[in-house]
């Protein structure tokens, strides 16, 4: 059985303070939590991430970044690499995700050059695709996400491929209070898994932990988790509160255990 994975996306959400007070928060809701079933995972802004860090110390809880540069160092004002990231303390990165995608001009190669990066540093990725409502709408959701996929993973061995986590989100269910059924997100996540498959075999494909992103809440966890295909949650909107947070994740591994 694959463990959970369950990320809190902090998008450009709050300061250090307020990111301290969240994770310290987290972290006593989170205390009972047997972290056998579900890995959990916080992904506050790059200012926040030291800090973050040091109140995750000796906690089963992750830490990871919201974005990162493929060179290691160099004169590209604004941006982070992998091997800055580790020395702030993440454990993981999210890559790809459809705000970049769509707001900052991220593609399929610039994922790509991330993902290797990463993987060079030892920082795990979470490489997010999905498509958006007008894709779906033109059924090409499939599409989307095979491109998607083969773009962002070329070049990327079967056994640099356990080293990642995906992360499936439709972008019109992102922010919108409109998750997708639990049923559409196992169409999609089995579509996925089957896609991986047949680029890098049976052991792989069922190794692999897909998550789903988009309007998740306590209310919605269980049967999203409940598929077979979904592996756990990468978490917006409710994630920036302790409350909704931890009780997605103790939902989901009381699910899981
Ligand atoms: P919401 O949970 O706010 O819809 O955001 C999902 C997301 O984009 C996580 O990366």
């Amino acid at each position: 059985m694959r463990k959970l994975i369950i990320a809190g996306n902090w998008k450009m959400y709050r300061t250090i303070n307020e990111a301290i007070d969240l994770a310290n928060g987290l972290k006593r809701e989170l205390f009972k939590l047997d972290f056998a079933y579900v890995d959990v995972v916080l992904c506050p802004v790059f200012t926040a991430l030291s800090e973050v860090a040091e109140v995750l110390n000796e906690t089963d809880i992750g830490l990871g970044a919201q974005d990162v540069y493929w060179l290691d160092e160099g004169a590209f004002t604004g941006e982070v690499s992998a091997a800055m990231l580790k020395d702030a303390g993440c454990q993981y990165v999210i890559i790809g995700h459809s705000e970049r995608r769509q707001f900052f001009g991220e593609t399929n190669e610039t994922v790509n050059k991330k993902i290797k990066a990463s993987l060079k540093h030892g920082l795990i990725p979470i490489i997010c695709v999905g498509e958006n409502l007008q894709e779906r709408e033109a059924n090409n959701t499939f599409k989307v996400i095979e491109d998607q996929i083969k773009g962002s993973l070329t070049e990327i061995s079967g056994e640099d491929l356990l080293k990642t986590v995906i992360a499936y989100e439709p972008v019109w269910a992102i922010g919108t209070g409109k998750t997708a059924t639990s049923d559409q997100a196992q169409e999609a996540h089995k579509y996925i898994r089957d896609l991986l498959r047949k680029m890098y075999g049976e052991e792989a494909a069922q190794s692999i932990r897909i998550q789903y992103g988009g309007s998740v809440k306590p209310e919605n966890i269980a049967q999203l988790i409940g598929k077979p295909d979904v592996d756990g949650a990468l978490v917006g909107g409710a994630s920036l509160k302790a409350d909704s947070f931890s009780a997605i994740v103790t939902r989901a591994s009381e699910v899981r255990k």
